[in-house]
C-alpha cells in the first residue's frame, strides 16, 4: 500500500531563473508537513501546480507568439516533475525547469523570491533502481530531462555502485534546458553537462542540427555509445523522458538490445489523481490483449515493454 504522505502544500518561491531562451529554473520551499512530503519525492514522480492567480508579465514582455493565448484564464493546475530535491534543517527545496510555452509557463515568469503558490503531491510512482545493475543510462530529449537530472541525484546518494551516464538531445543548441555547459577539456573527457557533473556523471549532448555535440537524434548517439561500449544487458538499465516518437525509439533500441528500460511519460494531465481519465495511456495486458492505464496514477514511469507506441 501506498503509505507515502501527500497532500496540497503552499510553497514559497526561493529562486526563479532564466536558463536559456524558453527555460526558467524555480526553486520552491517546502516546510512543516509539506517539506516531510516533499522531503520524500522519488525521481519521475510529479505534483500539480496551481498559477491560476500569479500575474502577467508586462505586455512588452509577452512574446509575440503567446500574446493571444496569454489572456486565457488558467482553470487547471499544471503537472511538473523535478530535477532535484534538497533537505535541510526541516526546509526541502524542490526544482523545477519549465519552458515557457502557454498561458500558465508565460505567468510562472512573474514569480519571485518569496512569493507563494499551491502544490499538490507528490503524485505519480517514479523510477526505480532494479537490483543487479552496474550502468543506468539516462536519456533525456528536449524538455525531459528534470526527472533525469533528479534521478542522478538519486542513483549518486542510494546506489554508488551504479556507473551512471546520461545523454540529451535537443533540435538545437538553444533548446537544451541546461543552465551549465562545461569547458572543452570537461566536454573531451565526456561531461558536457554542469547538471550532471554536479554528481560526478558523464554526459553527452545531440542536436538535430548539430549545434553542440553529436549531430543527430539523442536516440542515434546512445546507439551511437553502446556499439562502442557494449555494456552487458543483464546489468544495465535505460531511463527516458521526453517526446513520444523518442521514448518509442529509445524503447525499440533497448528491446533489440534486451536491455530493461523505464520510461516517463509527458502526457496532458487535468487533475493528476485518478479522476479524469485526460492521461489514458494503451498499454499491453497481461494476457497480450490492450488495456488502458492512467498515466498521473498508474505511471508517469512505466516498463517500456508494456507500453503500446503510437507513432507519428
Ligand atoms: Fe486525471 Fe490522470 S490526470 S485521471
Amino acid at each position: 500500500m501506498d503509505m507515502q504522505p501527500k497532500g496540497q502544500f503552499e510553497a514559497k518561491v526561493s529562486f526563479n531563473k532564466k536558463v536559456g531562451d524558453k527555460f526558467y529554473r524555480l526553486g520552491l520551499q517546502f516546510t512543516g508537513a509539506g517539506a516531510e512530503a516533499f522531503g520524500g519525492t522519488r525521481p519521475g514522480q510529479f505534483a500539480q501546480f496551481d498559477v491560476s492567480n500569479v500575474a502577467l508579465p508586462a505586455p512588452e514582455a509577452i512574446p509575440e507568439e503567446l500574446k493571444d493565448a496569454a489572456a486565457r484564464q488558467i482553470l487547471l493546475r499544471r503537472p511538473f516533475s523535478f530535477a532535484r530535491v534538497v533537505r535541510d534543517r526541516g526546509i526541502t527545496t524542490v526544482e523545477v525547469v519549465y519552458c515557457v510555452l502557454g498561458p500558465a509557463t508565460l505567468r510562472m515568469t512573474t514569480l519571485t523570491k518569496g512569493s507563494s503558490i499551491s502544490v499538490i503531491g507528490p503524485l505519480g510512482n517514479g523510477f526505480s533502481i532494479p537490483q543487479g545493475k552496474k550502468k543506468a543510462l539516462l536519456v533525456a530529449g528536449g524538455t525531459g530531462s528534470p526527472p533525469l537530472e533528479h534521478l542522478a541525484q538519486a542513483l549518486t546518494a542510494e546506489s554508488p555502485t551504479i556507473d551512471a551516464i546520461a545523454f540529451a538531445g535537443a533540435k538545437t543548441a538553444n533548446e537544451l534546458p541546461f543552465e551549465k555547459r562545461l569547458d572543452s577539456i570537461s566536454r573531451e573527457l565526456g561531461f558536457w553537462l554542469g547538471e550532471f557533473g554536479r554528481y560526478s556523471i558523464g554526459s553527452f549532448v545531440a542536436t538535430d542540427d548539430g549545434s553542440a555535440g553529436f549531430k543527430g537524434t539523442v536516440t542515434d548517439c546512445l546507439l551511437d555509445w553502446l556499439s562502442q561500449n557494449s555494456p552487458k544487458p543483464d546489468e544495465t538499465i535505460i531511463y527516458a523522458c521526453g517526446p513520444r516518437p523518442m521514448l518509442a525509439s529509445v524503447a525499440k533500441v533497448a528491446a533489440d538490445k534486451r536491455i530493461d528500460c523505464q520510461v516517463s511519460m509527458e502526457e496532458m494531465m487535468a487533475c493528476g489523481i485518478g479522476l479524469c481519465q485526460s492521461c489514458a495511456i494503451k498499454c499491453k495486458s497481461q494476457t497480450g490483449g490492450e488495456v488502458y492505464k492512467l498515466c498521473c496514477k498508474d505511471g508517469p514511469v512505466f516498463d517500456a515493454k508494456e507500453l503500446l507506441f503510437v507513432q507519428g
